[in-house]
């Protein structure tokens, strides 16, 4: 019998379900990958190649957030200090220290510390410090309280939800800019009337449209 249809065909309900399937593999790697602890969970506090504490430094010593984290203000990247920041203190502070020995080795190397990343949004979501933290978001809000930390561990959840509940009522979260960096900042009692007033003001108005937060 001559075939009718050409062999190829056959193939195609093939393909569909092979389409199907990697779909939902694919979809299976997208829950797995983006709930993964490294995108989700709350204390999550990677080992680093470091045993740099944000107690001592942030906390016991009171060194600015800004000193180190030089770039919040201005860009949408927060940045991690080079060597050479730490080397300002440690070319004369702990010279012999072993705890600094991979601190002292990237300097003589030139082969930057790589911290591991601890807080990390997808790919697919958009984030900007600067915005924040000159509309009187604090470190503290989003990323709790660095300076009693050993080690930094994720505080909050940084879930869409969570953004949003801070974007659906920001009077309850703004603190002046000159605090942005303060970690245990008490917040006067009429906090909420002099938010609702600098909102006004200042027409803060942040959005809840998904294409401000979605490429
Ligand atoms: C002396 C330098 C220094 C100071 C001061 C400092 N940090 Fe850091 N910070 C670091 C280094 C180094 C890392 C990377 C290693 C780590 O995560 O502990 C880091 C990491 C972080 C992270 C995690 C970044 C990530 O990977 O997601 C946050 C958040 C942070 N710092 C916030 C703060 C805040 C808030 C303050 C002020 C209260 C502060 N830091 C003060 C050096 C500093
Ligand atoms: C402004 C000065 C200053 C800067 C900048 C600084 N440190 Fe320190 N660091 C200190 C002091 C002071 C101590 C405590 C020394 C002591 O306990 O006697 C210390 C202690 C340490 C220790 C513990 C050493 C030990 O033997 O117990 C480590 C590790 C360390 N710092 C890492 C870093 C890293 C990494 C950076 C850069 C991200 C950095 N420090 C930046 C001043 C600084
Ligand atoms: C509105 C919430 C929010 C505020 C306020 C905020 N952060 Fe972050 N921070 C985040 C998020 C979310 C990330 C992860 C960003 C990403 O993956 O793109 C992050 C990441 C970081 C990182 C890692 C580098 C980077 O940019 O990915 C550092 C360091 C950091 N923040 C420091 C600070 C400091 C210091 C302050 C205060 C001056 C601050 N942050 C204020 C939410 C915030
Ligand atoms: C504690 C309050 C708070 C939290 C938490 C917060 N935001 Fe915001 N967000 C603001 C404020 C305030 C503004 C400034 C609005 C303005 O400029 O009018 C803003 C602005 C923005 C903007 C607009 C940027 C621009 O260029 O106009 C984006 C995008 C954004 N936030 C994303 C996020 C994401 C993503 C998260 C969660 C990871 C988040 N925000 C968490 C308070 C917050
Ligand atoms: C203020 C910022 C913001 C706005 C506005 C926003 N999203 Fe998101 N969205 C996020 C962040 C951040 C994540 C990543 C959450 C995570 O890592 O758990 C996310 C995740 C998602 C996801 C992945 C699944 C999930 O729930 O984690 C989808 C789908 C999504 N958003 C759709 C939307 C749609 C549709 C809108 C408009 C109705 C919207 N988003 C508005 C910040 C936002």
């Amino acid at each position: 019998m001559p075939q009718i249809f050409p062999r190829k065909a056959n193939v195609l309900p093939h393909l569909t379900l092979a389409g199907s399937l990697a779909g939902g593999v694919f979809a299976i790697f997208f829950i797995w990958y983006y709930f993964s602890p490294e995108y989700t969970d709350v204390g999550y506090a990677p080992e680093q190649p470091v045993e740099y504490s944000h107690r001592l430094h942030a906390g016991e010593l009171g060194i600015s957030c800004q000193y180190c984290h030089t770039n919040v203000k201005d860009a949408a990247h927060s940045n991690v200090p080079a060597t050479q920041t730490c080397m300002n203190c440690h070319s004369q502070i702990r010279t012999e220290s072993l705890k600094l020995l991979p601190v002292r080795e990237s300097w003589a190397t030139g082969k930057s510390i790589e911290w591991v990343k601890v807080h990390q949004l997808p790919d697919y979501a958009r984030f900007s410090h600067a915005v924040h933290t000159n509309n009187g978001v604090g470190c503290e809000s989003c990323h709790g309280r660095i300076d009693q930390m050993e080690v930094v561990f994720q505080a909050e959840p940084l879930s869409m939800g969570w953004c949003l509940e801070c974007h659906r009522a920001p009077e309850q979260y703004l603190r002046p800019n000159s605090e942005i960096t303060t970690m245990g900042y008490e917040y006067p009692d009429d906090f909420v009337q002099q938010n609702l007033q600098r909102i006004d003001a200042e027409s803060i108005e942040p959005p809840t449209n998904c294409s401000a937060c979605h490429y």
